[in-house]
C-alpha cells in the first residue's frame, strides 16, 4: 500500500499563464483540482481514476454520472443518445457519411472553413456532395446569409459547423430548414454548450472534446434514435452508432479518464448556473475584445461583424512584422498561444468556457498599450 510521500506540484502557487489556445484549450481550475484528487483515489476506492476497470461499479458511477449531467447540461430529451466516441471530430467526418450516406444519395454540405472542407471530402467518398454554400470566395470571413443558401432536391443531411475555429466566424442562427426530411448534422466541436443549444434541431451533433469539454481524442455525439435506425452499410464494429448506443459507448475499453474529465466538465457547467449563465460571460469575455479590436484603426479583424466567434477570436496589426512583435511581447506578459492559424495569420485568442474574464481583460489592455506604441 502507498502513501502520497511528497506534493509533485503545488497548484495554488504554480503560475499559469492565460491560455489562449485553439485547443487543446483551458480547463476549469476546479475540474484540474478536483481530477489531481481523483488520479490518485476515486470515491474513496483507493484506486485512481486511470486504474479502474471500464466495468466495475466506479466507473459505471462516472459514466451514468456524465451521461445524466450531459443531458441536464444540454437539456437533451430522451430520444437522443449521447455517446462517448474515440478518434476526434475527425474521425466524425468520415463516420457520419460511412454510416448514413448510400452511394446514390445526397448530403449537402456549408462550407465556412477547413473543418467542413475536410467533412465535405470525406463525405465524397461515400455518396454525393452537395455544396449548399460557401464563404471561400471572401477567405472565410463569414456564415453565408439565408439567401445565399440553396439545397439540393432531396439531400439525406444537411452538415455545417457551428463554430469555424480558425476563421473566428460562428453561426448565430441555425441555418435555413432543410428540404424533405433532411437533418441537420452539426460539428459543435469549438463552441459546444458555451451557449443554450435546442438539440430537436439536430438529428446528430458532435464535438471533439479539447475546447470546451475537456479532453481530446474524446468525442460527445448526441443523436437522435430514428436516425441510428437509417445506417446504410454494413459497418465496422467500432463505427457502428446503433451497436455503440447499444452499449451505452462501452463496446470496448472506452476512454475512461476522457469520459470522467468530460463528466467533471458537465458538473462545473453546472455549478456556473448553466447555459445561459456560460453564454452571459462568454459574451462579456468576447465584447472586451471586439471594442478593443473596433476602438482604434490598427487591428483587423478577420471575420464579418455580424458572424463574429464568441470563442475565437481573430485579428491582425497592420504588418506581418508587427503581428510577430506582438505575439513576442504578449508571451512576456503571460499572453500565450496567441499565434493565428497559418492560413489565416495574425492572432487567434480563443476563450472557451473555461477561459477567464481577467484573461480578456489582460489582453485588451495590452492591445490598446501596443497599438498606441506601435500605430
Ligand atoms: C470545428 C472543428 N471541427 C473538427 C476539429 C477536429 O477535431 P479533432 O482534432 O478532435 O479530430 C476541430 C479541431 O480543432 C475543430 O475546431
Amino acid at each position: 500500500m502507498t502513501t502520497a510521500q511528497t506534493s509533485c506540484c503545488d497548484l495554488n502557487t504554480t503560475k499559469r499563464a492565460y491560455n489562449f489556445s485553439a485547443g487543446p484549450g483551458a480547463v476549469p481550475e476546479d475540474v484540474i483540482r478536483q481530477t489531481q484528487k481523483d488520479l490518485w483515489d476515486l470515491f474513496g476506492s483507493g484506486i485512481g481514476i486511470l486504474e479502474h476497470s471500464h466495468r466495475g461499479k466506479e466507473f459505471d458511477r462516472v459514466l451514468e454520472e456524465a451521461e445524466a449531467d450531459c443531458r441536464q447540461v444540454g437539456n437533451i430529451p430522451d430520444n437522443y443518445r449521447v455517446l462517448f466516441l474515440q478518434g476526434g471530430a475527425t474521425t466524425q467526418c468520415y463516420q457520419i457519411p460511412m454510416a448514413f450516406l448510400a452511394e446514390d444519395a445526397t448530403a449537402d454540405y456549408i462550407y465556412t472553413g477547413k473543418w467542413s472542407g475536410d467533412s465535405k471530402n470525406e463525405a465524397a467518398r461515400y455518396g454525393h456532395v452537395h455544396v449548399a454554400g460557401s464563404s471561400e470566395a471572401t477567405g472565410f470571413d463569414r456564415i453565408p446569409d439565408d439567401s445565399d443558401i440553396s439545397y439540393s432536391d432531396s439531400p439525406t443531411y444537411v452538415h455545417f459547423t457551428s463554430n469555424n475555429t480558425i476563421m473566428g466566424t460562428e453561426w448565430h442562427r441555425t441555418p435555413p430548414k432543410a428540404p424533405g426530411d433532411a437533418w441537420f448534422v452539426c460539428d459543435a466541436s469549438s463552441d459546444i454548450f458555451s451557449r443554450p443549444i435546442d438539440v430537436t434541431q439536430f438529428g446528430l451533433i458532435y464535438a471533439g472534446g479539447q475546447k470546451n469539454l475537456g479532453p481530446a481524442g474524446t468525442v460527445l455525439v448526441i443523436v437522435r434514435d430514428d436516425i441510428l435506425e437509417r445506417q446504410v452499410r454494413d459497418l465496422p464494429w467500432m463505427l457502428d452508432y446503433s451497436l455503440q448506443a447499444k452499449k451505452q459507448s462501452r463496446f470496448n475499453t472506452p476512454p475512461t479518464f476522457g469520459i470522467y474529465l468530460m463528466g467533471q466538465t458537465f458538473k462545473w457547467i453546472q455549478r456556473q448556473g448553466g447555459l445561459k449563465e456560460i453564454q452571459k460571460i462568454n459574451e462579456a469575455k468576447a465584447k472586451v475584445l471586439y471594442d478593443a479590436i473596433d476602438s482604434c484603426d490598427f487591428y483587423k479583424p478577420h471575420a464579418r461583424v455580424k458572424d463574429r466567434s464568441l470563442m475565437n477570436v481573430t485579428f491582425k496589426t497592420p504588418s506581418p512584422e508587427l503581428d510577430a512583435k506582438f505575439l513576442a511581447e504578449a508571451e512576456t506578459h503571460n499572453l500565450k498561444t496567441l499565434k493565428g492559424h497559418r492560413s489565416v495569420g495574425g492572432m487567434r485568442a480563443s476563450m472557451y468556457n473555461a477561459f477567464p474574464h481577467e484573461g480578456a481583460v489582460a489582453l485588451a489592455e495590452f492591445m490598446k498599450d501596443f497599438a498606441a506604441k506601435n500605430g
